[in-house]
C-alpha cells in the first residue's frame, strides 16, 4: 500500500535508486504522519483542557469528574487499534516481498573484512564495487570474513548484517541510474571510516562493457604472462608439463623454434603457425611418440590468446632464443 504524495516529502531521506526504497519510504512517511497526527492531537488537547479547565480563584472548588463516557471510551480505543492496523498494513506486503527475492536475481556474494567489501559476480569475477543491471533483481549473499559488519546502501534503504559463518541475504531491483553510497554501519575498529565503497547502476549495455573491461586478461599483463595463466587456467598443465618431462603430450619447454618429426614421418619447425595450428586443429600433424589427444582449443581461446601462448612458448625456449625472437 503505497501512502499518497510520500515521493513530494522525500527531500528529507537519500535519493531512492530501487522501488523498494519507495515502498518504504511510503511506510515511513505513513507511520511518521500518523505518529505526529496522535501527538498534537494528544498534546493539543491536553493544552486546550489546562487552559480551559484550570482553577481560577482560591474560592473555586477543585473540578468535579463526571462518569465515564463509554462510548467516548470505545471510540478512542477503536481510533488507536485501527492506528495500529493502519501502520502494520502499511508495508507488510512490503515487508514479504522484501524478504523472499525472485528465484532468477542474479546472485550476487558479498564479503565484508576489516576494511572493505569484495562482490563476487556469477562469472566468477571479484571487484571491490557494486554493479548492477537496471530493473534485474539482484540477490546479496551476505559473509563476514572477521568480525560482524553490516552492507549498508542507503539509497536503496537496505541494510543488512554480514555475520562471520552465517550466510545473511538481500535482494532488491534498482530503477534509477547513478551511483551511491555503501557503506557499514557497525563500528568494526581503525579502518572503519575507510570501509565505503560504491553501488553503481548501469543499463544493461553499460554493465556488459564493465564486466568486459574488468575482466580482460590483457589488462595489465604482459603477453607472456597471460600465456602462463592461460597454461594455468585452460587445462594444459594436464598434459603438458614446462620442465622437459614427458606427460600426456610433449613438455613445452624448449618447443618454440625446435622441429620435430610427426607420425607422419614429416619433420615440423615449431613456429607461430604451427602453434596456433597445434591450439586449434591438434590431431592433424601429430608428434610422433603421442597420441592424438589434445584437445581443440579452437573457439575457447581467441587469437590474441594464442599470440600470447605464443609469446609464452617464446620466453621459454631457447631454441627461440637463439633465433633472436
Ligand atoms: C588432453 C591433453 C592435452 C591438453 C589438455 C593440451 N594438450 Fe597440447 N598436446 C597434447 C598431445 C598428446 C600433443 C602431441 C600430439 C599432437 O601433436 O597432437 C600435444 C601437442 C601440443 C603442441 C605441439 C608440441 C610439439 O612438440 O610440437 C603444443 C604447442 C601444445 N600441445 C600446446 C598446448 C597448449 C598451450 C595447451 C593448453 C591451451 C594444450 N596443449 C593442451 C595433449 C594435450
Amino acid at each position: 500500500m503505497h501512502f499518497v504524495g510520500a515521493g513530494k516529502l522525500s527531500a528529507w531521506l537519500p535519493p531512492d535508486a530501487s522501488y523498494q526504497a519507495a515502498q518504504m519510504d511510503s511506510a515511513f512517511y505513513g507511520i511518521y504522519l500518523a505518529a505526529a497526527f496522535a501527538v498534537v492531537f494528544v498534546l493539543g488537547l491536553a493544552a486546550v483542557y489546562v487552559f480551559k479547565f484550570r482553577r481560577k480563584n482560591d474560592s473555586e472548588k477543585a473540578f468535579q469528574t463526571g462518569k465515564a463516557n463509554v462510548v467516548f471510551q470505545a471510540v478512542w480505543v477503536l481510533c488507536a487499534v485501527g492506528l495500529a492496523l493502519y501502520t502494520f498494513t502499511l508495508d507488510f506486503c512490503g515487508f514479504m516481498d522484501r524478504t523472499v527475492a525472485p528465484g532468477n536475481a542474479l546472485q550476487i556474494e558479498v564479503t565484508a573484512s576489516q576494511w572493505k567489501y569484495d562482490f563476487a559476480y556469477p562469472n566468477g569475477h571479484v571487484a571491490d564495487t557494486l554493479h548492477v543491471v537496471m530493473g534485474e533483481p539482484v540477490q546479496l549473499k551476505i559473509n563476514s570474513a572477521d568480525v560482524v559488519h553490516s552492507i549498508t546502501i542507503p539509497a536503496l534503504r537496505l541494510n543488512q548484517a554480514a555475520i562471520p559463518g552465517q550466510e545473511t541475504t538481500s535482494w532488491f531491483t534498482a530503477d534509477t541510474p547513478g551511483t551511491y553510497d555503501v557503506r557499514s554501519n557497525i563500528y568494526s575498529g581503525d579502518g572503519f571510516p575507510g570501509m565505503q565503497t560504491a553501488l553503481v547502476s548501469h543499463t544493461v549495455k553499460e554493465y556488459e562493457t564493465w564486466m568486459a573491461t574488468v575482466t580482460d586478461i590483457f589488462a595489465g599483463r604482459t603477453m607472456e604472462e597471460v600465456g602462463q595463466m592461460l597454461y594455468d587456467t585452460q587445462g594444459c598443465k594436464a598434459c603438458h608439463s614446462v620442465d622437459g618431462s614427458k606427460l600426456v603430450g610433449p613438455s613445452l619447454k624448449d618447443v618454440y623454434g625446435n622441429t620435430f618429426a610427426t607420425k607422419e614421418g614429416v619433420d615440423i619447425l615449431v613456429d607461430d603457425a604451427y602453434v596456433r595450428e597445434s591450439l586449434y586443429t591438434p590431431n592433424v600433424s601429430v608428434i610422433a611418440g603421442y597420441e592424438p589427444v589434445m584437445t581443440p582449443y579452437e573457439g575457447k581461446l581467441n587469437d590474441k590468446e594464442v599470440e600470447a601462448i605464443t609469446a609464452w612458448l617464446k620466453s621459454i625456449s631457447k631454441f627461440a632464443q637463439q633465433e633472436g625472437n
